[in-house]
């Protein structure tokens, strides 16, 4: 049995998917069921922040994949709390019930700096992982994209309706406000954060749901890989993708980083919705990118460019 730890996500649930297609037992754990899950994996709720909760999914499993992670912070989910705690929590879960196999998934930003708070959580789980005495591996990745993704959807949906990115979370159900936002689509505008020449390697969420399966196999073990996609590929080409995908043309509008900082700061202390966080701000200056070749040296197989598979944009931002 494989237990996917945040397996209702968007990697997690393109992961149990892809282990059932591998005939694989599959448990998944998160807070709440979401019909996501597919019908042969079992559903066993629990929440990382409460160690007793999470026994009852190790029973009779061999493999723990541990994805539950929370990008931004909200009232008391806090970044120590979940990310790092909550991985704590997990390897003495794992532990208790004999099972050895860990591997985390994290990203290729993680770093011991405390000024990027999600980054350094992420390196604080993986400190833990790596000192847990567990058969562990990690992988870490560029942007992921696909269906039911965030960074992609988002800036396309600054491309479709700036109001809407702004102010709106994606899939924001019909109410009033998606009504009086509509009109948002006539801004002949998209904003840019910064100068846009930042490089990500978007890396498609099959082929990383392919990566975690194949990193199961103990060559990996005590390994930590570092994934993406075959291109590097800067926010502005990015945004040229979304616009040929939804057949739209903008003006592009660069926004100076100091300004969308404290604008994001600000937005978000008003408990309003927004694009991006301040920390997240400073991450689109940075570049996000490993070797282009790091799947196939590492997993054996070519991955997928964004250009391939943009079409999904059409299908639902
Ligand atoms: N998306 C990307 O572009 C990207 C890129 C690189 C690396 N990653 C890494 O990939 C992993 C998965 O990311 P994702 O994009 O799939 O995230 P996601 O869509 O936000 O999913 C997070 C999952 O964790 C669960 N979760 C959150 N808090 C939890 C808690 N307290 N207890 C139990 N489960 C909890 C969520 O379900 P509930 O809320 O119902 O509990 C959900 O199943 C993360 O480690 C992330 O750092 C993602």
């Amino acid at each position: 049995m494989i237990l996917v730890v945040g397996g209702t996500g968007f990697v997690g649930r393109h992961l149990a998917q892809h282990l059932v297609a591998q005939v694989e037992q599959v448990r998944v754990l998160a807070r709440r069921p979401r019909s996501a899950i597919p019908p042969q994996a079992e559903f066993v709720p629990g929440d990382v922040t409460k160690p007793e909760s999470l026994a009852p999914a190790m029973a009779g499993v061999s493999v723990i994949y541990h994805l539950a992670t929370i990008p931004k912070e909200k009232g008391g989910e806090t970044f120590a709390a979940v990310n790092v705690d909550g991985v704590r929590n997990t390897i003495a879960a794992a532990q208790s019930a004999g099972i050895k196999r860990f591997i985390y998934m994290s990203v290729i930003g993680a770093m011991p700096d405390p000024r990027f708070p999600y980054l350094y959580s992420k390196w604080q789980a993986e400190e833990e992982v790596k000192k847990s005495g567990l058969e562990w591996s990690i992988l870490k990745a560029s942007i992921i994209f696909g269906p039911g993704d965030e960074f992609v959807r988002k800036s396309a949906l600054t491309v479709k309706n700036v109001l809407e990115a702004s102010f709106l979370p994606l899939d924001a159900p019909p109410s009033i406000w998606t009504r009086l936002l509509a009109w948002g689509k006539f801004i002949p505008l998209v904003p840019i954060p910064g100068s846009g020449q930042a490089k990500f390697q978007p890396i498609w969420v099959e082929d990383v749901a392919h990566c975690l399966y194949l990193l199961k196999n103990e060559k990996f073990v005590s390994q930590s890989v570092s994934v993406g996609g075959p291109e590097h590929v800067t926010y502005n080409q990015l945004v040229d993708l979304s616009q040929e995908a939804l057949g739209l043309r903008r003006v592009k509008l660069p926004i100076p980083p100091f300004i969308l900082g404290p604008l994001a700061g600000a937005m978000l202390a008003l408990g309003l919705n927004f694009p991006v966080t301040k920390e997240q701000v400073a991450l689109l200056a940075k570049d996000d990118t490993t070797d282009l070749d790091a799947v196939q040296r590492n997993f054996g197989f070519t991955p997928v460019a964004l250009q391939e598979k943009i079409g999904y944009l059409r299908e639902g931002i």
